[in-house]
């Protein structure tokens, strides 16, 4: 059974997921638990070989079925190798992007059904989901700005308006999965933003230690 607590950041690209996770990641371990980083898609060495097929720009063939199943292959491994020991061990796991953003990016503005996106992911992850998921949000054309154009990656590079379906995604399924998800506004200073998750997450992470 597991002992730890499952955290994962979601949100559009250039929100400050990476930012918040470092910063979470720093106060778990100040309060005297183990703390565990790592992000998709990859985390593992199978999982950043994915990576490099996913993002490769060369790539702008690839269909969103294909895409969908990338993301669940790389995930699949995630859990089996790095989350679920992590979390039998009793450590938190910080998520940089999970199951939620298959449901955004591949449901929401690449068009597959919700329904076989989510059971395919469900049994990727063997149903390790996570207890709590933080959503940043913002507005995609802030968060594409702030990442600049000329490194864009393949996901990086679809238009505008898959990002801003990608954004309403998110709100649609916070409001699906009321339990688990908590949106929260990223158009705010960096500490603010980390101020109002901690407060979440110190009450639930206290019972841990
Ligand atoms: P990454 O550089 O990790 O983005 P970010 O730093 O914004 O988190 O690249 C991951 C990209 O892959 C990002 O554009 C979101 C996308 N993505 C999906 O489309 N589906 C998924 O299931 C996951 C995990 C990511």
């Amino acid at each position: 059974m597991k002992r730890g607590y499952f955290i994962t950041l979601e949100g559009p690209d250039g929100v400050g997921k990476t930012t918040q996770i470092a910063r979470l990641f720093n106060a778990v371990q100040k309060m005297g638990l183990h703390a565990l980083q790592t992000r998709e898609p990859g985390g593992t060495a199978i999982g950043d070989a994915v990576r490099q097929i996913l993002l490769n720009p060369d790539y702008s063939r690839m269909t969103t079925l294909t895409e969908a199943l990338l993301y669940a292959a790389s995930r699949a491994q995630l859990v089996q190798e790095v989350i679920k020991p992590a979390l039998l061990d009793g450590k938190v796991v910080l998520c940089d992007r999970f199951i939620d953003s298959s449901l955004a990016y591949q449901v929401f503005a690449g068009g597959l059904d919700f329904d076989f996106v989510w059971y395919t992911n469900r049994a990727a992850v063997t149903d390790c989901l996570p207890d709590r998921t933080f959503i940043l949000n913002l507005d995609p054309q802030v968060g594409l700005q702030r990442r600049g154009k000329t490194l864009a990656d393949r996901m990086e590079q679809k238009p505008l308006a898959y990002h801003q379906r990608v954004q309403k995604g998110f709100l649609a399924i916070a409001e699906r999965f009321p339990e688990r998800i908590i949106v929260i506004d990223a158009n705010r200073p960096v500490e603010s933003i980390f101020s109002e998750i901690w407060s979440y997450l110190e009450p639930a992470l206290a019972s841990l230690r």
